[in-house]
């Protein structure tokens, strides 16, 4: 069954609550939540402030994408106001083994993610330790961007690699997902899929957003 992770990073900052509640009964599976620290992208979003905010909101698990340099000092406040799991990025942290094992030790998940441009060889390594790879599949920054094809090659070949070593960790796909590519990140082996666009940005808001893609990933709810 493939997941899905609405995206705040679209949703309307003023109605947050109210907007990951929606996502929740619409059958949401987490709620992703992008950090940004304008250097290693050139935005700046939201800090563990917001993450409590949500976990004071839905019951569903939280998990952070910090696309933010040197993140180790930062992470157990992210942990603390109730992330599940924590991502980061190959790119943007000098001592990965490290970070991966900080954020097991405070009791969360751990992700890597990587930028279109990085070589999937540069999780190798790492890819015993981790519970989450994140593909992405648009330079991150901004929400609103198109979907890069060449992430779903990636995709399949993360998953050959994982099924290889008899990994249990999840693919994630993030970035310009919506309606005319849900199904083929599924068809390629992504067990979970990031959307902020095609979930908070459609006709009918968050609770259409989710239905239309739960639908196309084969788990519409009779109704
Ligand atoms: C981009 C972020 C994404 C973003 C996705 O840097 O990591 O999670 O919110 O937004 P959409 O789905 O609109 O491309
Ligand atoms: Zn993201």
């Amino acid at each position: 069954m493939t997941k899905l992770a609405p995206s705040i990073l679209a949703a309307d900052l003023a109605r947050l609550g109210e907007e990951v509640s929606a996502c929740e009964q619409a059958g949401a599976d987490r709620i992703h939540i992008d950090v940004m620290d304008n250097h290693f992208v050139p935005n700046l979003t939201m800090g563990p402030q917001t993450v409590a905010a949500c976990r004071r909101s839905t019951r569903l698990p939280l998990e952070v994408h910090l696309m933010i340099m040197e993140p180790d000092s930062i992470i157990p406040a992210f942990i603390d106001a109730g992330a599940e799991t924590v991502t980061i990025h190959v790119e943007a942290s000098r001592q990965l083994h490290r970070t991966v094992a900080t954020v097991h030790r405070l009791g969360a998940r751990a992700g890597a993610a990587l930028n279109p441009a990085t070589p999937l060889s540069w999780l190798d390594e790492l890819l015993p330790d981790l519970d989450l790879a994140l593909v992405m599949s648009v330079d991150p920054g901004f929400g609103g961007q198109a979907f890069l094809p060449q992430a779903l090659d990636r995709v399949r070949r993360l998953r050959r690699r994982l099924d290889e070593i008899g990994s249990a960790c999840e693919v994630e796909v993030d970035g310009g997902v919506d309606r005319a590519t849900a199904a083929a990140c599924a068809a390629a082996g992504a067990d979970v899929l990031v959307a902020g666009s095609a979930v908070f940005g459609v006709p009918g808001g968050a609770a259409c957003g989710v239905a239309c893609l739960l639908e196309l990933l084969g788990r519409g709810q009779a109704r």
